[in-house]
């Protein structure tokens, strides 16, 4: 019978026959799947483990800096780095959404290559991959942020020299979980909602600025605070907001203002791949809007998506 403790012992015993003294590189997306492959890993081969932590400038507020903590307290070895700047100048003026994905895949290769550099005599390349990325064809949800949809991208980075190591390849996304919460991982990491690779690139509709990014994070922090704070977070699949690309009038008091509008999104899911856009309770809504544009300058309307998967999509973009 497959349990977790039994999937964790056998598969160490495993890595530590398969990889002996090499030293592997992982890229950490902050998601489950590749913080339980990291740690398998680490449970395996200790520090010839070096993890990449790469900050696209586009992560929700302070979610870099959390998740870098919370990664030195589970002891892995983690490179952060900063590159939001080089990701949102390459993204500048850029509106089209698969542009962007390709543009943000392919920085994200140009800066995991140069770090894996760093990292002398690595031999493997670690990676989250679960068994429904093996079997799916990639195309559905777009390319992702992790490595193994950037095979086609072109110019074999150094990095693909290296051979690869999948601990969780034959495992569902509930298997993962529960071996993360075996191997004592938090609930913030066990329970985070999905969260897309191209990151608020594809939640900023049209062109991307860092003012932009930064209203998005302030209204997109309140809104996933407060479900938090209500209880409501670990009732829905997925959440964020959107910063739409229109702007619209209103008054705050006696002055017209003409500001931003975001779009608050909540769905009921069980792969993303069919959604029903949640029945939040009307007083939470309200809470939010209120608070949002009470405390975001710039953004003067709050509007709530109510559509489903098909045929609208779960992101925007
Ligand atoms: P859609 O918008 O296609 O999203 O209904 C389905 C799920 O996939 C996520 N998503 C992405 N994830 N790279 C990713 O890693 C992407 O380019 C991407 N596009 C969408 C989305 O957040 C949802 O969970």
């Amino acid at each position: 019978d497959w349990t977790p403790d039994s999937f964790i012992e056998t598969t160490v015993a495993e890595l530590k026959e398969k990889i002996g003294e090499d030293r592997v590189i992982l890229g950490l997306s902050g998601g489950v799947d590749s913080t339980v492959a990291a740690m398998l890993l680490h449970r395996a081969i200790g520090k010839n483990l070096t993890c990449i932590f790469v900050d696209n400038g586009l992560l929700r507020k302070n979610e870099f800096s959390d998740v870098l903590e919370n990664y030195k307290e589970l002891g892995l070895n983690v490179i952060g780095v900063d590159a939001g700047d080089l990701f949102l100048s390459r993204l500048a003026g850029i509106e089209d959404p698969e542009k962007k994905r390709k543009i943000i895949g392919a920085t994200f290769v140009d800066v995991f290559d140069e770090e894996s550099r760093k990292v002398k005599d690595a031999k493997w390349l670690g990676q989250g991959t679960i068994y429904p990325d093996v079997i799916e064809s990639s195309s559905v949800n777009g390319p992702s942020q992790t490595i193994k949809s950037h095979h086609n991208v072109g110019g074999l980075p150094d990095y693909m020299k290296l051979k690869v190591v999948e601990p969780l390849r034959l495992l569902f996304k509930d298997e993962v979980r529960r071996v993360g919460k075996s191997l004592g991982l938090a609930d913030k990491f066990l329970k985070r909602h999905p969260f897309p690779g191209p990151g608020l690139a594809i939640r900023i509709l049209g062109e991307i600025t860092k003012e932009k990014v930064r209203l998005l994070q302030e209204a997109d922090h309140i809104y996933i605070t407060m479900l938090q704070e209500e209880g409501l977070y670990d009732k829905v699949w997925q959440a964020g907001t959107i910063l739409l690309p229109i702007k619209s009038v209103g008054v705050m008091g006696d002055e017209r203002t003409y500001e931003s509008v975001v779009a608050l999104r909540a769905v009921e899911s069980t792969d993303g791949m069919t959604a029903d856009w949640c029945h939040l309770p009307y007083e939470f809504l309200a809470k939010v809007s209120n608070k949002i544009i009470n405390n975001v300058r710039g953004i003067n309307r709050v509007v709530y998506d109510i559509s489903s998967k098909p045929p609208a999509t779960i992101e925007w973009e």
